[in-house]
């Protein structure tokens, strides 16, 4: 979630044509999930696919801000850099240390609603 603090009045207009006033000092949070899980940008938003950013054929070629785990601007993720250094590693000892199995080869796709921990797919 990225929040920011309104510096002034604003008026913005949302695509249905429907203006919101957000005003001076109010807290404006934006889940980047609402944007990764567009159906408008992504095919089967729920479904896992990594092969959908492969490179030539991203699903949100074109589409600005459509993919931002980092999130953007002045108060992008400052560790990013590191990050990206780290998640191979911390990926290559968890998978040398556990031997994670699909608890049902069927489920791909779970109910936005209801993901609770305890039904997540993989085994160790
Ligand atoms: C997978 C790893 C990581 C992800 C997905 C991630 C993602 C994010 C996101 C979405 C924000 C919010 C930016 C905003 O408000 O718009 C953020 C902020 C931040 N992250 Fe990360 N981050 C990761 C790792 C790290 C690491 C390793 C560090 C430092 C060692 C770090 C330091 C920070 C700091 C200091 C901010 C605040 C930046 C600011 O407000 O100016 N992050 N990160």
């Amino acid at each position: 979630m990225a929040w920011r603090i309104m510096n002034s009045d604003t008026v913005v207009t949302a695509k249905s044509g429907k203006e919101y006033l957000l005003k001076k000092h109010s807290a404006v949070g934006l889940h980047w999930a609402l944007r990764h899980l567009d159906e408008q940008i992504y095919k089967d938003p729920w479904e896992y696919r990594p092969t959908r950013f492969t490179v030539g054929e991203e699903e949100n070629r074109g589409v600005p801000w459509s993919w931002m785990p980092f999130s953007g601007g002045t108060h992008k993720c400052s560790g990013y850099s590191l990050a990206i250094l780290e998640i191979p590693v911390v990926m290559a000892y968890m998978l040398r240390e556990v031997s994670p199995w699909l608890l049902d080869a069927a489920w791909t796709s779970p109910s936005p609603s209801s993901l609770p921990c305890s039904q997540l797919a993989l085994a160790v």
